[in-house]
């Protein structure tokens, strides 16, 4: 073994010394302990083995070494602060203050629903509660319930959509189709249990009918009913007219004409006057002052038998619109499409945070 006054030994440690400024953060925790290490550290050991020396050995030797780890600690001190500073700087370089921030997603919702949270909160502000149905329906309910006549145009393969029959889940005999509007609903409450009923039934309806700008395969409707005894077409009109005052504003006038529907009667068609040019005739009235908003009337008695509503007993009220025609008049939209293309540029623009 090296003894301490070899000068190999304070030579090599005096190279070594040099060299901590080039190590790195794992290459210095190494070198530390091996020069330094309390067990079995160079420097430490050259330093156990002074005691073998002369006095005067000890002396210039001693003093020596202990110079010598002084300028180790020393210098490992520093090559540490120097690579802590290093590290900070690499990061400090990947740092482009001017670069500009990410902004944050903020869901917004969709025109249409936010135009049918509004209609059914006007209506359950009146004491309506809200039901709901499934989308897919069978042939009585969506039609024959309704008093359709069996031949109606509407049962046509071309405007309404049925299920494939007898494959996967849809059973042979039934003929099963996604209905065509939300009225089938209507059918449901009146069946579930005896009057007063009060609903509004917002959903989905479908028909085979292909896109464009005022038509779309799948559309939302809101489906109103009232039955109890003594109601009559005054309620009609006083709760659609004061649902139209309190969606468009105080000012809006509201008009009824006379409709056909299977399962109404009398039957209506409701206007209110133009949003857009207040009634003085624009391309969106066509020229007319008046924009169609729902179809309404008088439930058919027949509908009432047929539900096991007693029409001597009950009579009601019943309404249909469509929320992303609404919602088209309310924002100005030229196409429909605009409301069901998905385009996250477009629908962003509306804003409201749901609540
Ligand atoms: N079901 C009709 C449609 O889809 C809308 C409608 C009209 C519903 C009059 C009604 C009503 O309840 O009374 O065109």
């Amino acid at each position: 073994m090296n003894t301490p006054s070899d000068h190999n030994t304070l030579d090599s440690l005096r190279q070594r010394l040099t060299a901590v400024a080039q190590l790195d953060a794992s290459a210095l925790e190494a070198e530390e302990i091996a020069v330094l290490g309390r067990k079995q550290g160079e420097l430490t050991n050259q330093l156990k083995a002074l005691a073998k020396l002369s006095i005067e050995e000890k002396r210039s030797v001693g003093a020596a070494l202990n110079a010598i780890k002084l300028e180790f600690e020393a210098a490992f001190a520093a090559r540490r602060a120097e690579l802590a500073q290093g590290a900070q700087s690499a990061e400090a370089r990947d740092l482009d203050l001017t670069m500009p921030g990410r902004t944050s997603w903020t869901g917004s919702r969709h025109p249409v629903s936010i135009v049918i949270d509004e209609i059914v909160g006007i209506f359950r502000e009146l004491g309506f509660a809200v039901a709901l149905g499934p989308d897919i329906e069978n042939e009585e309910r969506n039609f024959f319930a309704l008093n359709f006549p069996p031949d109606h145009p509407a049962l046509d393969m071309h405007d309404t959509l049925y299920l494939d029959q007898g494959k996967g889940e849809v059973p042979l005999g039934e003929k099963l189709l996604l209905r065509t509007h939300t009225s089938p609903v209507q059918v449901r409450v009146m069946r579930d249990g005896p009057p007063p009923y009060r609903v509004v039934i917002p959903g989905l309806a479908y028909r085979n009918d292909p896109f464009d700008a005022s038509h779309a395969p799948a559309f939302s409707q809101i489906e109103g009913l009232a039955v109890d005894e003594g109601v009559t077409f005054v309620d009609l009109k006083a709760t659609l007219s004061h649902f139209a005052r309190r969606f468009f504003g105080e000012s809006v006038k509201v008009r009824f004409r006379p409709s056909f529907f299977p399962f109404t009667e009398p039957s209506a068609e409701m206007d209110v006057s133009c949003t857009i040019c207040g009634g003085s005739g624009c391309a969106a009235c066509k020229g007319t002052g008046w924009l169609e908003i729902l179809g309404c009337g008088m439930v058919h008695e027949q509908v009432l038998k047929n539900c096991g509503v007693d029409p001597e007993k009950y009579t009601g009220f019943a309404f249909g619109m469509g929320p992303a025609r609404i919602a088209m008049l309310r924002y100005g939209l030229p196409d429909i499409r605009l409301l069901y293309g998905g385009d996250v540029r477009f629908l962003q623009q509306f804003g409201e945070i749901g609540t």
